[in-house]
């Protein structure tokens, strides 16, 4: 027996008041309802970290009670794992619970790309590399729809910063728009299959989200081929005839202030076709029908057996970013903890994605069986130096064999709804571990945070270990990795950069006035400190472990390739080391030279594989040559260009152990409008063009062997020496078409029937 209802019988059956009410919420959190239709009412939660199940007065910020449940580790660290698996696992879980309190969507993943460390929302958040967030935000996606539950993606799109978050504009070029902040929204789509997305509060190029139809039609759903409903971020309409009209079907929450009678309205005189209406209400109408058909009504939430996976989950984020061979410690060794998130771990970030837990694990909690002493050390809620705590602080470090300290950012520092103004940890933190690195060598600190930091003693400490922020059992997995019972195996999914003046938005960001412009196009994170060979704190993808891998045997299928095929890249990697632990295998790929301006690498593929100590493991990876593609604004969409793609796997993005060459013939011409001051350069890029270049290079003897050259040439060779021959080249590539005449190589109406012809192709 179907639980749903048939939907168009259920539009014909609807009046326009219905119709209007239909697309906006019922209240804060619910969509509307048609009793008399037999269609009931759905409710969708906050997650993306947790269920946000709120009962009582519901609020987008998190200020009102939720119920009590797990808090798993925010998207920050999950995307630290590299882990597609445990992404689906994790979606899984909340899938279940969303059946187990009978809610039909949860709102997530955010898969925003990380424009800048300081946006306040980036611990909600996967990556600053599209690819990445693309594919961890499908996993999550798959795992929560497989339970019956909604994803909705948000928030579509550009949406890269809190200032001026409801009301600024993202003015982002055609290019770095779909290079870089569309790709992970179109995989969550495609390969995710999402069913909902949730449109941003922001502008794009001048025009709102909820407004705009390039984005919410022409590109979701025409390019993408998007069949499921788009819902507006909570109270990001401004006119919602003019939202409808761009396919934004649904308004939340409930609509306050007459909208709904303006829908109505625009629709009598009008101003609205009903078609549109109705289009939006199927939209809906679908979302409320594959709910019901996929309730579970008997569906149970283990919540014990979740807090368990919450500390798996964790552990496999984890990043050991430095290791001077202090970790893991021994139990037996005389430790002191210090500061205060070992004692009130700081696990999730604030806003709308804040869950409520009853009782978050500390590190302190799990010190049982070990030899452990407390130290404060700081106030966790202010960055003021309090020399006392710091003088307990040191006096118990003198003390010990081995010193932890968990420091981080916090709860104000990172927040939704503002930015950070600084990357820097608080001064309490820094002094009191210069202090300490004074008196005790074996000095490891721990790091909790949402985002990346910087700090002025990296070289001070031994080890580093960072738990993101690691969810509700953060405290009981650092235990458990600073003691070995767990290995790390997590790497960073952003860059963290020495100082915020070295990051590429840094001089454009937050804009002035409500518009922020990209004008650092594609070069975000690695893309820019690679390309401008400048040294970090820690690259992005890098992670230690307490075993070390090697990596060898790179095997690529193809030496040669046209822009239509694919190819396999293969290679070993080994556990050289005497632990059990996990690498991601990272596969970068790049142009080796561009006619258009290119990353020196972009991440295409990885995979997290797990070695025992001498374990070997052959990982294979597909690529097809749309993965060297770059955005040609000439054709508004992807274009593989000829040259030799640089095929590079390595263990970050900075550490690249094996490289070869292919070489890749593409097939596609792009179009040219040949003019005077087209150069030869130029038109070798089209077919015809490149055998007329070929053949007049020959006419005037370049490029030929020594005993083939003309007398004047080779004179000119002896003369100039080597480089001359080059030069040449280069002068007649750069050359215009205008230039023949000038030079009096062809006359003026050859040059023209010339390009004519060329114009024909
Ligand atoms: C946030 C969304 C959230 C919504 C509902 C908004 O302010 O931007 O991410 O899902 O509130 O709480």
């Amino acid at each position: 027996m179907t639980k749903g209802f048939d939907i168009e019988k259920v539009l014909m059956q609807m009046t326009l008041e219905e119709k209007a009410q239909m697309c906006s919420g019922r209240d804060f959190w619910k969509t509307q309802d048609v009793e008399r239709l037999g269609v009931p009412s759905v409710m969708m939660c906050d997650g993306p970290n947790g269920l946000r199940k709120q009962l009582g007065e519901g609020d987008h910020l998190g200020i009102n009670e939720s119920i009590d449940t797990v808090c798993y580790p925010t998207a920050s660290a999950m995307a630290a794992s590299f882990d597609k698996e445990l992404l689906r696992s994790l979606g899984e879980e909340l899938g279940q619970e969303c059946q187990a309190e009978n809610v039909g969507m949860l709102l997530g993943p955010g898969i925003n790309i990380k424009r800048s460390p300081l946006c306040g929302r980036n611990f909600e958040y996967f990556s600053e590399d599209p690819y990445l967030a693309g594919e961890l935000a499908s996993a999550y996606i798959e795992g929560l729809q497989s339970k019956g539950i909604a994803a909705c993606v948000k928030h579509f799109a550009a949406n890269n910063q809190e200032t001026r978050r409801l009301s600024g504009s993202s003015q982002v070029d055609e290019r770095t728009l779909h290079e870089i902040y569309l790709p992970a929204f179109e995989k969550a789509v495609k390969q995710g299959k999402t069913r909902a997305l949730m449109c941003a509060y922001n502008a794009v190029n001048g025009i709102f989200c909820a407004e705009n139809k390039k984005l919410m039609t022409d590109i979701l759903r025409n390019q993408w081929g998007y069949d499921g409903f788009v819902v507006t971020d909570w109270g990001a309409v401004k006119d919602r005839v003019k939202g409808l009209k761009a396919g934004v079907d649904l308004e939340m929450p409930g609509s306050t202030s007459g909208k709904t009678a303006g829908i109505i309205a625009a629709v009598k005189s009008g101003e609205l076709e009903m078609d549109i209406l109705d289009t939006a209400v199927r939209n809906v109408l679908k979302f409320v029908n594959e709910t019901l058909e996929k309730r579970e009504e008997k569906a149970e939430f283990n919540r014990e057996a979740a807090h368990q996976k919450s500390e798996v989950f964790a552990k496999e984020c984890a990043v050991l970013l430095k290791n001077n061979g202090i970790l893991p410690l021994k139990k037996e060794q005389k430790v002191a903890f210090i500061g205060g998130f070992a004692e009130k771990v700081r696990y999730q970030g604030s806003g709308s994605s804040h869950i409520h837990v009853e009782h978050p694990i500390s590190a302190m909690e799990c010190a049982d069986g070990l030899s452990v002493v407390y130290a404060k050390g700081y106030d966790e809620n202010s960055a003021e130096v309090d020399e006392a705590l710091i003088e307990e602080a040191v006096a118990a470090a003198k003390e010990t064999e081995a010193v932890v300290v968990f420091a981080g950012l916090p709860d104000a520092f990172e927040a939704e709804g503002c930015d950070r103004e600084t990357l820097e940890l608080p001064e309490n933190q820094n002094v009191l571990i210069r202090e300490l690195a004074k008196v005790q060598k074996n000095l490891t600190v721990v790091l909790h945070g949402g985002s990346a930091v910087t700090f002025p003693w990296k070289d001070d400490v031994n080890a580093i270990l960072c738990m993101h922020l690691g969810g509700d059992r953060a405290g009981k997995a650092a235990v458990d990795l600073l003691y070995g019972e767990s290995v790390p195996s997590g790497k960073l999914a952003e860059t963290w950069p020495l100082k915020i003046e070295d990051n590429p938005s840094y001089l454009n960001f937050p804009g002035e006035e409500g518009i922020v412009e990209y004008r650092e196009g594609i070069y975000i994170g690695y893309r820019y400190y690679d390309k401008k060979a400048m040294e970090v704190l820690f690259p992005f993808g890098h992670g230690l472990s307490y075993t070390t891998f090697s990596y060898e045997n790179l095997k690529i299928s193809k030496s040669c390739m046209s822009d239509q095929e694919s190819m396999t890249v293969s290679c070993k990697v080994k556990n050289t080391g005497e632990r059990a632990g996990k690498e991601v295998v990272q596969l970068y790929v790049g142009m080796k030279k561009s006619t258009v301006r290119r990353a020196v690498r972009e991440l295409k593929a990885f995979e997290k594989i797990a070695l025992r100590p001498g374990e070997e493991k052959e990982v294979t990876f597909t690529l097809d040559a749309g993965a060297l593609a770059y955005y040609e604004t000439k054709i508004h969409d992807w274009f593989v260009e000829s040259g030799e793609a640089e095929i590079s796997v390595g263990s970050s993005s900075r550490d690249i152990r094996l490289t070869a060459v292919v070489e890749i013939h593409s097939e596609m011409e792009l179009p040219m409008t040949v003019t005077r001051m087209t150069t030869m350069g130029e038109l070798e890029k089209l077919k015809k063009g490149r055998e007329f270049v070929r053949s007049f290079m020959q006419k005037m003897g370049m490029g030929q062997e020594n005993n083939e050259k003309s007398e004047a040439n080779r004179r000119t060779d002896d003369a100039m020496g080597e480089g001359s021959e080059k030069a040449r080249m280069h002068m007649m590539l750069a050359m215009p078409l205008s230039g023949l005449i000038t030079y009096g190589a062809m006359p003026e109406e050859a040059v023209d029937d010339l390009i004519r012809s060329l114009n024909e192709e």
